[in-house]
């Protein structure tokens, strides 16, 4: 796609929703896998369906539409993305870039992702929740890949800090001030949809990686092109394969994001409104 298509796509999304919600967001989230719920603790809430936003990806996840909502969660101004875009699902990585420029487009300079995890840190039990200090992009696709709007950002950007100091000392004050134990570690990416081998969790557990996952690192690799402030959070919801004698299962993260989610979104919800 041409600059100028890409430049004209995001424009035309930016008006749509702006036609609809006179709110100017400050945040923007994505929220993984079971956790899309914080949507209902939104504020004067506008909800758009995907399909309706031009140009928007339109969402398989867990088997019903994505939404995208604006409003305000404690007073702050926010766009929540319920549902994200998986490449294991076919989407290309520019896809997943898409709805974070919007953002950035619509005023937002913040950015929150949320994921599930398989913990790969022996350390970690399920349940846990991890806050991203790095991430090794072990997805093979980059989402800045093709031509490139300098308008958007710079051709090679910085990576060093991926995600804020500053946004993760203030998650780690709140889980203190909260109460629970804040994991902090790095997050691998890998494409999926299968869950990985022992052998290979044993590399990734070599190469530095604290947890492992399908999604998030596109996102903030197009987030931190154009710009925003990242902040990344993890639900380990289940050990990696080989570390407990027993295979892995989608049921098992589903029942695990169920059990921690109102801790999750305690915590999320008091880092927006700070
Ligand atoms: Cl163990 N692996 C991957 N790739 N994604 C996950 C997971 C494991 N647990 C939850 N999501």
């Amino acid at each position: 796609m041409s600059i100028q298509q890409q430049a004209s796509h995001i424009q035309e999304a930016v008006d749509y929703i702006a036609s609809r919600s006179p709110v100017m967001p400050q945040i923007g989230l994505i929220m993984g896998s079971g956790l899309g719920i914080l949507a209902d603790l939104i504020e004067e809430a506008v909800t758009i369906s995907y399909e309706s936003i031009p140009h928007f990806p339109v969402s398989t996840v867990e088997g019903h539409a994505g939404e995208l909502l604006v409003g305000k969660l404690g007073g702050v101004p926010v766009i929540l993305m319920k549902g994200r875009f998986h490449m294991y699902e076919g989407y290309g990585a520019e896809l997943t870039a898409f709805p974070v420029r919007v953002m950035k487009a619509l005023g937002a300079d913040k950015l929150v992702v949320t994921n599930a995890a398989g913990g790969i840190n022996t350390g970690y039990s399920a349940g846990d929740l991890m806050l991203l200090s790095d991430h090794i992009n072990f997805t093979g696709r980059n989402p800045l890949m093709g031509p490139n709007d300098s308008a958007v950002g710079v051709r090679f950007p910085d990576m060093s800090e991926a995600y804020s100091r500053r946004l993760r000392a203030l998650a780690k004050e709140i889980a203190a001030e909260q109460g629970f134990e804040l994991r902090e570690g790095v997050y691998l990416a890998v494409l999926g949809p299968s869950y990985e081998t022992p052998a290979e969790i044993r590399m990734m557990r070599t190469l530095g990686a604290d947890a492992v996952g399908m999604s998030t690192v596109t996102e903030v690799i197009a987030a931190r092109h154009c710009g925003l402030e990242v902040v990344g959070i993890s639900c380990i919801t289940n050990m990696a394969s080989g570390i407990l004698d027993q295979p892995l299962s989608h049921e098992e993260v589903i029942e695990t994001t169920e059990r921690v989610k109102s801790r999750f979104l305690n915590l999320v919800q008091t880092l927006v409104s700070r």
